[in-house]
């Protein structure tokens, strides 16, 4: 296994933590000279990029949030002349102007390189089949993964998302030994091989590598029982580069190995942005090493996690995350997570693992009902017994009451990407 490591990989937690201060020096200089929104952040908070002398130094250093690329819109954060930018891509969000990130060369090359990492950390080997249905275009799911397989010396099937009919196809007559979706799509896949009428043990997939939304050790469990593959957990954000930020290892499954040679993590109280220790939850945030076209420095991510120390890899882990900030709900006082709820209906028989949050206003409370869909066959005793123990659990697990509705096999609508797992239906 070792000898198929590259040269970060093998560095010493030493050697990586010395690399890690050169380039984070590096591109603390990059970005306060090249882009006047960090001079003018540095300078308020009357610091010099010289000031980082450590790496517990970078907690000095100002944050920067999702705010700041937009009031930037569209090439404001860039540090390297429009000429050296070889591509660009956006995040849409759900409101207001997209969220624009560039990439020179050495960005793309680098990028490629940690994707070709993590598919090999998947298990992926040269050779190897790859079907990526992560969207192609603007997202950064497709290209990314793309070229990372490419660089990894593997045959890449470009799918994208969507026409679910002929992925499966797809997969039936290729026969890809590796997936490359989000966990919600891949259960969309799930669907369409059983109305073809193909066991989805019998496919020629081996390992899934899912990612770019939330999901549970349930869901893993899920999805590799009913396709008999092994599961690995991928996390990316196009502010930070893409996916192939961080990457679970199909030999420990124990959560997400970042490629701290590239991105810095750091968490932080989400309230007070206070820095916390190893092992205590909060938000994630990430300082590039490596890039050039956009560093980005203490980038908010409003990813909740917990660092851990590295096991199969030098790197430190980051626990499967929780959710994001934005998708809490609070509930009476009650903090919760969708993620939260996917455990619950996951381990609840009778049901199918679809399931949607809908928030609504009660005079003046919010409400949440969970609509889960009935596993097909499953009868009224059934689909009531359900009800009752998904209502029971949240009590009891999360403490607070919420409605449930169990609907008809096949009602609730499906995933062709990212699932967006909360209706809100409060009148504003
Ligand atoms: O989702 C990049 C990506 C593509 C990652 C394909 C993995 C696979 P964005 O569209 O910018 O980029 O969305 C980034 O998605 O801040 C998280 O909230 C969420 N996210 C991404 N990966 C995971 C994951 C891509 N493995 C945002 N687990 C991030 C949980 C994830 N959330």
């Amino acid at each position: 296994m070792t000898d198929e490591l590259d040269a970060g990989e093998l560095l010493g937690r030493d050697e990586l933590e010395a690399l890690q201060l050169t380039r984070l020096r590096a591109t603390l200089r990059h970005a306060y000279e090249r882009v006047p929104f960090y001079r003018e952040s540095f300078d308020a908070a009357g610091l010099r990029p010289d000031d980082c002398r450590s790496l517990a130094d970078l907690a000095r250093f100002p944050f920067t949030a999702k705010t700041d690329l937009r009031d930037n819109y569209p090439f404001g954060m860039f540090a390297v002349d429009q000429k050296d930018v070889r591509r660009i891509h956006a995040s849409s969000g759900t409101t207001g102007r997209p969220t624009v990130v560039g990439y020179t060369q050495g960005d793309l090359d680098n990028w490629a390189d940690v994707v070709a990492r993590s598919i090999r950390a998947a298990g992926g080997r040269p050779g190897h089949k790859v079907h990526v249905a992560y969207g192609y275009g603007l997202f950064t799911g497709g290209l990314g993964a793309h070229y990372g397989a490419e660089r990894l010396g593997c045959t890449v099937i470009p799918a994208s998302g969507g026409m679910t009919a002929r992925q499966v196809q797809l997969i039936t007559d290729f026969r890809p030994e590796i997936i490359m979706v989000t966990p919600s799509y891949m259960l969309t896949l799930l669907d369409e091989f059983e109305r073809q009428g193909v066991d989805p043990r019998t496919t020629s997939l081996k390992v899934g590598i899912f990612g770019a939304e939330p999901w549970t050790q349930e869901m893993r469990r899920e999805i590799e029982e009913r396709f008999a593959i092994d599961g690995v957990d991928i996390y990316g954000l196009s502010e930070v580069m893409g996916p192939g930020v961080a990457q679970e290892c199909v030999e420990t499954k124990d959560g997400l190995h970042i490629w701290e040679d590239h991105f810095y993590p750091e968490i932080v109280d989400p309230f007070t942005g206070e820095v916390l220790p190893e092992g205590e939850e909060g938000e994630l945030v990430f300082t590039s090493l490596t890039k050039e076209a956009m560093p980005v420095i203490r980038y908010r991510t409003r990813d909740l996690t917990r660092l851990l120390p590295g096991t199969a890899r030098v790197f430190r882990r980051m626990e499967k995350v929780t959710g994001r900030t934005d998708d809490m709900v609070i509930l009476r006082g009650v903090n919760l997570f969708p993620t939260q709820i996917e455990e619950i209906v996951l381990r609840t028989a009778g049901v199918a693992p679809h399931f949607q949050l809908r928030l609504t206003r009660d005079g003046r409370m919010d409400a949440l009902t969970v609509r889960a869909e009935a596993r097909a066959g499953a009868t009224p005793q059934e689909r009531t017994a359900a009800a009752r123990a998904i209502a029971t659990a949240v009590k009891d697990g999360i403490g607070v009451s919420v409605g449930v509705e169990v609907v008809d096999p096949e009602t609730l609508e499906r995933s062709v990407g990212k699932i967006k797992r909360i209706v809100d239906l409060r009148t504003p």
